[in-house]
């Protein structure tokens, strides 16, 4: 079934209709092209341009169709073209004369454009739930792990105490930017293109606002030709997928260390785990390997998006048809991943004891005992170097800053007084972190409530 057969005298070849076609993919939104129709017809009864009667029996018409495409009575078929062909085709096949008369001032341009904003609308609003309970769950974590001390590392080696806590708000901080990423998108995509016609708009007397704001849209679109062929949004947005996919791959490169047997500091629920057919000893992380993994598919998306649109000369042309199926597997992917990541990290376990011994070991309190002796005025660079002999010394003895004796410490220098043990205990060195931002329990709690405070 042919929209265009009336200027043709040979049936398509199998082979390009085949290539051409889109249904295959595009029926993913079929929700949206019937509300878009009903809102085009809606508005064009409004302005006269079509009768009542034929808008009445349109919507009826549409309704029935997408009744029945949910439900599965109506099966979507590939001799279509598109999504917007089996609609009309099926339309009129169930409402005769009136069914002709929907695509009155519209064509499949404005209607394309207008049904992948929708569908990015829509989804754009599930990926923000998503989002929104992957910070639930981290900020849970976040305030029952205020004290539970851990390494902070800089190039993998441990460097300071922190907190577990403080360290998945880090992430908290990269998915909160998330969001307020999705939203900046949709809010400057909701402009909606329908009424701008193949490229020029039409001489009907159209009012694009009243159906913009029948879909929800903030506007109509302010011209026609860059209406029909803008795919920018989608471009931020896939952009916006690969961030939240390079956080979710860095958060889980992290988890999938942690969860190794060198390190030991979180287990993998069996639930979220997989075994090798070989090795029976095996518990392996494929679920955020995985997601490490699919990160490289969204970026994919995203340059192919940027490719494909480099070199399209205005206005419409067909390559814009390739924005689908990469942009719907990315959304999808992401969508997964994040739905995963969520059940993984909430079925986690933390084994707050080994984190806590690992950042006694690494001499991550060298810094707040050079800073002691800054305290008892000694230059930092000197303190530097003191507490630098005194590692070694550990190190030689295998043993920890505060497993040493006042002697030792004295031998080295004289400024060391028994409170060095309390200074450098790993309790001090991060409660006393108290700036806004630090991992002292009395500033996460200060963020905390404005994490709560914007979650509701
Ligand atoms: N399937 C097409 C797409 O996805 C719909 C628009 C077709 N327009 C046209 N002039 N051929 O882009």
């Amino acid at each position: 079934m042919k929209l265009w057969g009336g200027r043709f005298t040979k049936q398509t070849n199998q082979l390009v209709h085949n290539f051409n076609e889109s249904i295959s993919f595009d029926q993913k939104f079929y929700r949206q092209d019937i509300a878009g129709s009903i809102a085009h017809v809606t508005m064009l009864a409004k302005q006269g341009i079509l009768s009542n009667e034929d808008k009445e029996v349109i919507i009826a018409g549409l309704t029935s169709i997408r009744e029945d495409l949910d439900n599965g009575t109506l099966e979507i078929t590939t001799e279509h073209e598109d999504i917007h062909s089996f609609v009309e085709a099926h339309l009129t096949e169930r409402v005769g004369e009136a069914g002709k008369r929907l695509h009155t001032g519209r064509s499949r341009n404005d209607q394309v454009a207008l049904d992948m904003k929708l569908y990015t609308r829509d989804e754009i609003d599930e990926l923000d739930e998503l989002l929104k309970g992957l910070l639930e769950v981290l900020l849970e974590l976040m305030e029952e792990n205020l004290h539970t001390y851990m390494p902070g590392f800089t190039h993998l080696q441990k460097a300071q105490p922190i907190t577990l806590a403080h360290h998945v708000g880090a992430y908290y901080e990269m998915f909160r930017r998330d969001r307020s990423r999705l939203a900046d998108i949709r809010k400057r995509m909701n402009y909606c293109p329908l009424g701008s016609g193949a490229l020029a708009g039409t001489t009907y007397p159209l009012d694009r606002a009243y159906s913009a704001e029948l879909l929800g849209f903030d506007g109509p679109t302010l011209n026609s030709m860059d209406s029909v062929a803008d795919r920018d949004y989608l471009i931020e947005l896939l952009s916006a997928l690969s961030t939240i996919s390079m956080h979710l791959s860095r958060f889980c490169e992290e988890i999938i260390i942690w969860n190794t047997n060198e390190y030991r500091f979180v287990e993998m629920d069996d639930s979220y785990s997989t075994g090798s057919s070989i090795m029976p000893q095996k518990k392996n992380p494929d679920i955020a390997e995985l997601i490490r993994g699919k990160a490289g598919r969204v970026y994919g998306a995203l340059v192919s998006m940027l490719t494909i649109t480099k070199g399209i000369p205005l206005a419409y042309n067909k390559d814009l048809q390739e924005d689908k199926e990469l942009t719907f597997d990315a959304i999808d992917t992401v969508k997964g991943c994040l739905l995963l990541f969520t059940g993984m990290v909430s079925s986690m376990t933390f084994r707050k004891d080994v984190m806590e011994e690992s950042a006694k070991k690494g001499f991550t309190n060298a810094t707040d005992a050079a800073d002691y002796l800054v305290n008892h005025g000694v230059a930092f660079r000197d303190a530097h170097g003191i507490i630098g002999q005194l590692v070694l010394l550990c190190i030689e003895k295998n043993i920890s800053l505060d497993e040493l004796s006042l002697e030792e410490y004295q031998a080295i220098s004289p400024v060391f007084q028994e409170d060095i043990y309390e200074a450098i205990s790993m309790k001090t060195c991060v409660e006393k972190r108290m700036t806004i931002g630090a991992p002292g329990a009395e500033a996460m709690k200060q963020v905390i409530e404005i994490y709560k405070k914007e979650l509701n």
